[in-house]
């Protein structure tokens, strides 16, 4: 058996409601019969008469990494072979050679979680620093083989930056909707710089999704939110990465922020088409961490046992994933049943201890992605994760992408004028939680420029560590 041709893998689009499969998606990727999301699956995977040989497939995309194209220099591209087929691909692809992200042993976070062996695949090592770049890459691509001068996106900060690089790399427009004040100013300045129209609307992301889906009714431009399906398929290249740098070893656990759930979905989806070709002979269990103050996921599956999802108002100082209706809660939904995961919320002060114990670990993330760890604690204390089972935790976001945030923390002031306790949706603020933050807060000493002052502050340090 030979390495299948793109030909071989040709993919289909399908509702996944109503199960329609449409020739083509129209501006929203809805389905045109019941407005649900699409999905591209791939009719000529079948179990019975296996397209590609494992092996053969793992030794093309490790051979890859020597490769001088830029296509196979890619994270995202080396895997092409498990991607929809983009026509005259050398003419459309827009890569900054995203992916390739590092996958690291988290030591301190470990013992603080109380499991042994405890990885983080930090995606926010991408060209725009977010995991947004590895959906990007591909779904600019599909829209310049679409022919569109402009591109478009509603965003809280991350997708903005990532798809105003793409577009700027493909010689498209792009155009940037985003909530005025609950974004980081890291992310808003990227889109500036990579020359994004970029309007900031006085509502929340969900306002901004709304008046989008509007605009693509009216306007020829290409939509490159994650209800867009080519950036679920870019997206799932993280899994693939993942495996392969843990030689194709599940972890027991893969666990994710969840905001606008196309991330979890996209991973889910990799692992479960990863199962069906044989690549892995397991599933890990890949649960969803929100945020307690935008955790319409968490009650979609907590209290209406998943039949339901009810929007809501979000608040919590995690501005990425501050969503109340999600896009892709029913993809991300079967994600959970397929492999088993979990779901949970956690709090503001447990998102800011995690994200501290991230950065003392040498490695830091930005806000949404620290959730991984508070909810990894929180699945350790509830027996759903074993002390001996290996966890990765997808870190979505760099730690400069908000240094407000990180800032505010170590000062002892990013809870002022709302404290935990009054932020919405915090609850209860826990006093070991509360005492474990003061012990991880290093806020900047000043003193006078004199010898004997900075020596005065490093023996006072040493004494204390
Ligand atoms: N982490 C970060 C750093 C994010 O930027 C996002 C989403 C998520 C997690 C959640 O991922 O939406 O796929 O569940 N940010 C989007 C944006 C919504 O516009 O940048 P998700």
């Amino acid at each position: 058996m030979s390495i299948a041709q793109n030909t071989e893998t040709a993919a289909k689009l399908r509702c996944i409601a109503c199960g329609a499969t449409p020739d083509s998606a129209g501006q929203n990727f809805r389905c045109a019969a019941c407005g649900d999301l699409l999905e591209f699956f791939f009719p000529g995977w079948t179990a019975d008469s296996p397209v590609f040989e494992p092996a053969a497939l793992k030794a093309l995309w490790l051979k890859r990494r020597t490769s001088r194209d830029a296509l196979d220099q890619s994270g995202v591209w080396r895997f092409r072979e498990l991607l929809p087929h983009i026509p005259n691909l050398e003419e459309h692809a827009i890569t900054l050679r995203e992916g390739n992200t590092p996958l690291y042993r988290l030591p301190r976070c470990a013992r603080a979680a109380g499991v042994e062996n405890l990885h983080a695949k930090h995606q926010g090592m991408n060209p725009t620093a977010s995991f947004k770049d590895t959906g990007m890459t591909f779904a600019a691509s599909s829209a310049h083989q679409g022919k569109f001068r402009w591109v478009a996106c509603a965003s809280t900060g991350n997708t903005s930056a990532s798809m105003a690089a793409y577009a700027a790399r493909g010689n498209m427009h792009s155009l940037v909707l985003i909530p005025e004040g609950k974004i980081s100013w890291g992310k808003l300045s990227q889109a500036l710089d990579y020359g994004a129209l970029t309007c900031q609307l006085r509502t929340d992301f969900d306002g901004c999704v709304r008046i989008l889906s509007d605009l693509v009714r009216q306007k020829p431009v290409c939509l490159l939110n994650s209800v867009n399906p080519y950036r679920i398929e870019g997206q799932k290249t993280a899994a693939i990465e993942l495996l392969e740098q843990l030689a194709w070893e599940p972890p027991d656990h893969i666990i994710v922020p969840g905001g606008n759930l196309g991330n979890s979905s996209a991973i889910g989806k990799a692992l479960v088409e990863m199962r069906e070709l044989k690549l892995i002979s397991r599933l890990p269990k890949l649960s969803i961490i929100q945020a307690q103050g935008a955790n319409p996921f968490y009650r979609c599956v907590r209290e209406f046992g998943g039949k339901k999802l009810d929007p809501m108002t979000a608040d919590t100082l995690a501005t990425a994933i501050r969503i109340g209706n999600p896009a892709s809660w029913k993809k991300a939904l079967r994600v959970l049943k397929a492999t088993g995961g979990e779901v949970e919320q956690v709090t503001e002060l447990e998102i800011a201890v995690a994200k501290a114990e991230i950065g003392a670990d040498g490695i830091g993330c930005e806000p949404a992605s620290a959730v991984t760890l508070a909810g990894l604690k929180k699945l350790r204390r509830s027996g759903f994760v074993k002390p001996g089972e290996s966890v990765v935790l997808i870190l979505t976001g760099h730690a400069l992408k908000d240094p407000d945030f990180t800032i505010k923390f170590h000062r002892g002031d990013l809870f002022d004028g709302t404290s935990d306790a009054g932020t919405p949706g915090a609850g209860t603020p826990d006093e070991a939680e509360a005492a474990q933050a003061k012990c991880l807060q290093r806020a900047p000493v000043v003193l006078e420029a004199d010898l004997r002052a900075v020596i005065g502050a490093l023996d006072a340090a040493e004494r204390n560590s």
